[in-house]
């Protein structure tokens, strides 16, 4: 036909021990790396192997030991340049390239080795908003074909993520909420975003659509390193949007944001079904549904989306079509 082939759903780790594989490779660009890093933390938990995430714009440019190494690219596109030329690399060092893509028929979906189709459908706006939902779903299907996890395991993941859309409807439910944070960030000119383990390119997410669709100058960290440098730009004009997720992270991340505070910054904090003591610390609070441990990359996702989206519109932004970039990047 011309196309890739379209993954069987189901792959089952016999088939990734019977081809040698002992670690993973993603390569990406923008939003969709930012879906790898995800991607990462999901594979590293049910599959225990060693994953690596690397931008394609450098991973062209340095040498690689890809040896017992399962390759995935992902791309909304499919025709982004730095992408292709990291599958067609791939390709010479003697690796199959798995890709996850949106556009049926794109560059990626016919050299690629595998294709798994998002099939989000077509996505207009620049910014990657519901392609990137559909891609930590995929990442989340393709984890799950290849667990080691127990059947119990995988089947309350499974009733997860059918809650999702569930989850997502009770987010734009409460929209006014993050329509007035959104709004809020607009009278600002630099905002962090920080999170911790799987929420950390959350919050790198959501700094790259703020500064895309606002142009308000807005940067992603990982909560634990704001101290070793950030904390000299905080005072009552930065706000951070601190992802607070009710897991292992959670009292490192409430003793970060009592850092932020003590720096004056004010703190916007989305935390599970609005819980008691993160609201008690954060100057803001947006409440998000509850989607299970390894799922909350989604409803933080969205919630991230809104903000940039009502900061974009109280600037009177052109939203969908942001100044001097395209839909799909297709020069190196
Ligand atoms: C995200 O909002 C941007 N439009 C951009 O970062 C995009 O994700 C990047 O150019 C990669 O595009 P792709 O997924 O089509 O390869």
């Amino acid at each position: 036909m011309g196309y890739g082939h379209e993954i069987s759903p189901i792959i089952g780790l016999e088939s990734m021990r019977d081809a040698g594989i002992e670690a993973m490779l993603i390569v990406a660009c923008g939003t969709s790396y930012h879906a790898g890093l995800v991607g990462k933390c999901i594979f590293e938990e049910l599959l225990k192997i060693p994953v690596r995430v690397e931008l394609a714009s450098e991973f062209n440019y340095y040498p690689q030991t890809l040896a017992k190494t399962l390759s995935i690219v992902i791309t909304q596109s499919g025709e982004t340049a730095d992408t292709i030329k990291a599958t067609r690399r791939l390709q010479e060092k003697g690796c199959h390239v798995l890709a996850i893509t949106n556009v049926v028929g794109s560059t990626i979906s016919r050299i690629a080795d595998l294709t798994l189709y998002t099939q989000a459908g077509p996505e207009i706006s620049v910014a990657s908003t519901k392609s990137f939902i559909a891609q930590l779903v995929a990442l989340y299907w393709l984890a799950m074909s290849y667990s080691i996890s127990d059947v119990n395991r995988l089947a309350n993941m499974l009733m997860s993520i059918r809650q999702l859309p569930n989850i997502v409807q009770q987010v734009l439910d409460n929209q006014s909420s993050i329509k007035q944070y959104g709004e809020y960030l607009a009278g600002f000119n630099n905002v962090f975003f920080i999170g911790r383990d799987i929420n950390y390119p959350v919050a790198l997410e959501g700094a790259l659509k703020l500064k895309e669709v606002s142009y308000i100058h807005a940067e992603g960290y990982a909560a634990g390193e704001l101290k070793h440098g950030p904390f000299a730009l905080l005072d009552k004009d930065t706000p951070v949007i601190a992802i607070v997720a009710k897991d292992n992270t959670y009292e490192a991340m409430l003793n970060n944001i009592r850092e932020i505070k003590a720096r004056g910054a004010p703190v916007i904090a989305l935390v599970e079904n609005g819980n008691t003591p993160a609201s008690e610390i954060a100057d803001f609070i947006i409440s998000v549904p509850k989607a299970g441990l390894i799922f909350s990359p989604i409803a933080n996702s969205v919630v991230l989306q809104l903000l940039a989206y009502y900061a974009a519109e109280k600037r009177g932004c052109t939203i969908d079509f942001p100044r001097n970039l395209a839909k799909s990047v297709t020069v190196e």
